[in-house]
């Protein structure tokens, strides 16, 4: 599929498909729409009328254009209040006209819709991302593909010559939101600690990055007790990852990325059981899927940063081998855990992760990780938790994400609730109780982090789309990928 913008007016474009961005309330037009209802002979005009349009926000109406018209369809989108457009509602438009024109099976779709927040470049990226994440299917595991429709050849954004670039930028981005929707739809006896390994090792290939894996016994050397131990029960090898992005000239910032990489999280002994979520566990390694895919976008933008990226990936399962709950785990800085709960492993993972990261002398350190279930409880499955100890990153990550159109909340980290960790016995437990436990878990966490700035994003419900919304399809979204693109970008 070829996107491109063009200086082409809607009066001039020919094609199978227009889309056209109309404002509330601004149904009774003048200037170029007048004159092209006109040239259509009065389809808009019929068609805004029939369907009863006002232009509402996610409101769509489509027709068929009669005669000899060198348009075939006319798609009406509608844009909400004119003072209200955002950056991110061109992003859901365009994956919505995305979506009516791939129904309508269109070969060639126009798109006209207008420069949002006074920047062109802006507003191709955003719509180019909208298309292609709208119309990305996941279809690796169908023995035959449902649609066999034709597909999107050309689309043209009209009014947007000269965005070349931000296009590129989009469709590299959008490159790297893809595979990560890839690696957490892929199942677990499909995506394992060896595939995910194997799947860097390609990335670092394919776009010339460093990368390092560590085997079981490296990371017995290292020490990393804490992530070693759950991956004791696997028949399947842990592999913690470190891939390198370094810019040609001197880097402007280094910084590390840390993805939970848990490509199955059975419980371990505190097993999980049916409709506790077993069965979606091979999602457990979304924050890992982000970090590779994040790696993937920025090998391809290539900007003036250093950036690690890096994963603890193992499974989370049963056997004589399994860690019992109450064994107690050193970690690669030297602290004890008594685990109180095998089905806090993720914790564990990133505890060796984040160590690893901080020895690599980064200006800063952000971890995403699908970590708590009480996140989602906290949040509902759309927002991420943040929380940082640095008020000057968390509030990078929050611009990111804002331009990113991923959504974050920044939550406290109460030291007090650090008490629900106490052990009688090690330097702390992994669990506390029930209530806080996103908190706890940050707190967790941030006993493996000295001084190095460092955020933690818990992006355990927007890993995943239960249905269709904005740019996302059922299934795994690829969260995180934009903003972790944006922020180091920015
Ligand atoms: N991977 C889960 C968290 C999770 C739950 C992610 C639901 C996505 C959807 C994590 O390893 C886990 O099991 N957390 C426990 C922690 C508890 C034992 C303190 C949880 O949230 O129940
Ligand atoms: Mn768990
Ligand atoms: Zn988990």
């Amino acid at each position: 599929m070829q996107i491109q913008g063009i200086e082409t007016s809607k009066l001039d474009w020919k094609g199978d498909i227009l889309a056209l961005g109309i404002f509330e309330g601004e149904t009774e037009f003048t200037g170029e729409l007048a004159q092209l209802n006109e040239k259509l002979s009065g389809t808009i005009e019929e068609l805004i009328a029939e369907t009863e349009f006002e232009g509402k926000t996610g409101s769509s109406a489509v027709t068929r254009v009669g005669g000899n018209s060198e348009i075939r369809k006319i798609i009406l989108i509608g844009l909400g209040k004119a003072e209200e457009l955002k950056l991110d509602s061109i992003r859901r438009t365009a994956a919505a006209i995305a979506r009516i024109a791939k129904k309508e099976k269109s070969k060639t779709l126009g798109i006209s819709l207008p420069i949002t927040e006074e920047d062109a470049a802006a507003t191709a990226q955003v719509i180019t991302e909208g298309i292609i994440l709208a119309l990305h299917q996941d279809n690796r595991f169908k023995s035959e593909p449902e649609d066999k429709a034709p597909k999107l050849e050309t689309v043209d954004l009209l009014g947007l010559a000269g965005t070349d670039t931000a296009i590129t930028k989009a469709q590299n981005i959008a490159s790297g939101v893809i595979l990560a929707r890839e690696l957490v739809n892929a199942p677990a006896n499909e995506l394992t600690p060896v595939t995910m390994a194997e799947t860097a090792q390609e990335i670092a290939k394919e776009y010339g990055l460093t990368v390092e894996i560590l085997e079981k016994e490296d990371c017995e050397k290292l020490g990393m007790g804490a992530y070693l131990g759950v991956a004791q029960a696997s028949d399947i090898p842990p592999k913690f990852i470190h891939l390198t992005y370094k810019p040609k000239g001197t880097a402007r910032k280094k910084v590390a990325i840390v993805g939970k990489g848990l490509t199955f999280d059975s419980g371990g002994l505190n097993l999980k059981t049916g409709g506790s979520g077993i069965e979606t566990m091979k999602m457990d390694m979304g924050g890992a899927a982000a970090t590779l895919g994040s790696a993937k976008a920025i090998a391809q933008i290539k900007p003036d940063v250093e950036v690690h990226f890096i994963s603890a990936a193992t499974e989370n399962m049963i056997s004589g081998r399994a860690m019992h709950p109450g064994d107690i785990l050193t970690a690669s800085n030297g602290k004890t855990i008594e685990v109180n709960n095998t089905d806090a492993e993720g914790r564990l993972t990133l505890a060796d992760a984040l160590v690893f990261a901080e020895k690599l002398e980064v200006d800063a350190i952000v971890d995403l990780a699908t970590l708590t279930g009480a996140c989602i409880v906290a949040l509902g499955g759309d927002i991420s938790g943040l929380w940082s100890t640095d008020e000057e990153l968390a509030t990078n990550l929050k611009a990111a994400a804002d331009l990113a159109g991923e959504k974050f909340w920044q939550m406290p980290i109460e030291e007090k609730y650090f008490e629900g960790l106490k052990s009688p016995i090690a330097d702390m437990k992994n669990t506390g109780p029930r209530a806080g436990g996103a908190i706890t878990a940050t707190l967790f966490l941030k006993q493996f982090i000295k001084e190095t700035p460092w955020a933690h994003l818990d992006v355990a419900g927007p890993v995943w789309a239960d249905k269709e919304n904005g740019v996302n399809n059922t299934g795994a979204t690829g969260f995180g990928v934009r903003t972790l693109v944006n922020w180091v970008l920015g």
